[in-house]
């Protein structure tokens, strides 16, 4: 069976993590639309960086739920799986999706990236050593991180509104579709605002493959779903891979 899965933010609501455009979304009376910008990290860099730590602090305390659960069973028992996930955070890796059976498009909360020049860090494991808790709440202290290259100021690893996605994490997708349609797209926990996500989630499912939407409201992709399940993702994928496991397996 070949599998596709597309999430987004109410995938992670369960486990404690705001949507951003859920009402929980707002942080301060301000609006994460507006604070996941480009323009809001020129205008307020200190302000953005606050926002950040906050909610890599949230997803550190966070456990994957049982959605993240199921998304993992699903990608060990399909040869042919992508997950493109929409959220930063790490509850589908420590979930259990490996790596290389994931797609993170909007890039990694966990990644401080210059804003100038190509210079990276990796900021956290789990549980964070003590050096690395060290190093963040120094950075607390001080304000804004900067480049240990060029000096300029660091930025948080994800894609903002207005960005491009990254590269090789696009190709790796196209590459995916490429190879040919899904018996099964599942769409989960995503308003489904950015034109890619329905793109991806019409080609995966052409030729006739199911289009699971898993989400309580009703998206742009509702109208396209050959099955629609108004329910939170962790009530309804762990049923929603039962099933489809069900049907892999050989009968006895
Ligand atoms: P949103 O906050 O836009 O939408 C969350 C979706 O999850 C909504 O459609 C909710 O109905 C649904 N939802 C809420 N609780 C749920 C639950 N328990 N189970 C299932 N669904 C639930 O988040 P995204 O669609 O992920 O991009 O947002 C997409 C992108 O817009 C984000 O990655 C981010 C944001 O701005 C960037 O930062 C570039």
């Amino acid at each position: 069976m070949r599998v596709l899965v597309l999430t987004g933010a109410g995938v992670s609501a369960e486990s404690g993590i705001p949507t951003f455009r859920g009402k929980d979304g707002y942080w301060r009376n301000l609006d994460p639309t507006k604070l996941a910008t480009a323009d809001a990290f020129t205008r307020d860099p200190q302000l953005v960086w606050e926002w950040y730590r906050e909610r890599r602090q949230r997803i550190s305390d966070a456990r994957p739920n049982a959605a993240h659960e199921a998304i993992a069973r699903l990608a060990q028992c399909t040869d042919d799986f992508l997950l493109v996930t929409q959220n930063v955070d790490d509850l589908h890796a420590r979930g259990g999706v490996a790596a290389e059976k994931m797609v993170q498009i909007h890039g990694n909360i966990f990644i401080s990236r210059c804003s100038r020049c190509d210079w990276t860090r990796f900021e956290h494991e789990h549980p964070p050593s003590p050096r690395l808790r060290r190093t963040s709440e120094q950075e607390q202290e001080e304000g804004i991180p900067k480049c240990l290259k060029c000096t300029a100021l660091m930025r948080p690893g994800v894609v903002w509104f207005g960005e491009q996605l990254p590269r090789n994490e696009l190709q790796r997708v196209e590459d995916f579709l490429d190879r040919g349609a899904c018996d099964v797209v599942i769409v989960a926990g995503t308003t489904a605002t950015f034109g890619y996500i329905i793109d991806w989630a019409l080609r995966g499912s052409r030729d006739g493959g199911e289009l699971i939407e898993v989400n309580p409201e009703e998206t742009p992709l509702s109208r396209f779903a050959t099955q629609l399940v108004r329910e939170p993702a962790a009530i309804a994928l762990p049923r929603i891979v039962d099933e489809l496991m069900n049907r892999v397996r050989p009968s006895l």
